[in-house]
């Protein structure tokens, strides 16, 4: 079955948008956390941000003792997010690149470039039990590279497939390489996680990837709950991704 995990950063944008700078605020996305568990969500994500944009680490440590499925911690590899991650204990952190001037991640992690620090912390998360998950775009070098690392999973970078996904011509070139990329992860003996700018329009068309085991959307989710309420949303991206064979 294909699992779904929520990032639930945009729950804590909107507290921000109003609240930043205090110790209280709505909405608060451990309560966001619970009803997407409640739904039936696979897993939760929430990315501590250097800048503290949105998700604080009071949130983390919430959510810590919230979560009853898997907390997965979206993080850049920099020492003072590595020491919170070592003592919270996600279930599983994903390494993503960060930069300040972004809305949101834009692109993958360059592992070929940086092997030798990603494969240290690769190493000390697996060491404190947490599993590792390595942000990247479905390049050859990359996930050969990712490989080298030993991490557990990837998380292919859907990104250019949503952004793509009103041209026919290129949402197949995106899927083939999306396609390419898993069979080569799996063929490697990593396991395949997929995510960003995925929503109900471009995710049936996923279907065709193989060896998924876990979807983390985020935007589309949170967006379409304004609306129907977050469960119903949760549930609606669930009835979509039944089917799904490996
Ligand atoms: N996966 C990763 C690694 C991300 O950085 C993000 C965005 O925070 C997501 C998934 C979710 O993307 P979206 O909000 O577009 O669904």
């Amino acid at each position: 079955m294909l699992k779904l995990g929520v990032n639930i950063d945009h729950v804590a944008t909107l507290r921000e948008a109003r609240y930043r700078g205090r110790s209280h605020g709505e909405p608060d996305p451990v309560e966001a956390a619970r009803m997407c568990e409640t739904a039936g969500a696979h897993g939760i994500t929430a990315h501590l941000r250097e800048d503290r944009r949105h998700i604080l680490d009071r949130d983390v440590w919430a959510l810590r003792e919230a979560v009853k499925t898997r907390l997965n911690l979206e993080m850049a590899n920099v020492p003072e997010i590595v020491e919170i991650a070592l003592k919270l204990k996600p279930d599983i952190v994903c390494l993503v690149p960060e930069r300040r001037t972004e809305v949101t991640t834009e692109g993958g992690l360059d592992v070929v470039s940086n092997e030798r620090a990603l494969t240290e912390t690769r190493k000390r998360m697996n060491d404190a039990g947490i599993e590792v998950s390595l942000f990247i775009t479905p390049t050859p070098t990359q996930i050969e590279a990712a490989s080298y690392v030993g991490t557990q999973f990837i998380e292919l970078h859907t990104g250019a497939y949503a952004e793509h996904f009103a041209d026919r011509e290129l949402r197949e070139e995106e899927l083939d390489r999306l396609i390419a990329a898993a069979k080569q992860a799996h063929g490697l003996g990593i396991k395949v996680n997929a995510g960003h700018g995925l929503n109900y329009e471009n995710l049936p068309a996923l279907h065709r990837v193989p060896h998924l085991v876990e979807l983390n959307i985020g935007h589309s989710i949170i967006s379409r709950a304004v609306f129907t309420g977050l469960g119903d949303a949760v549930k609606d991206m669930l009835r979509l991704m039944e089917g799904y064979s490996a």
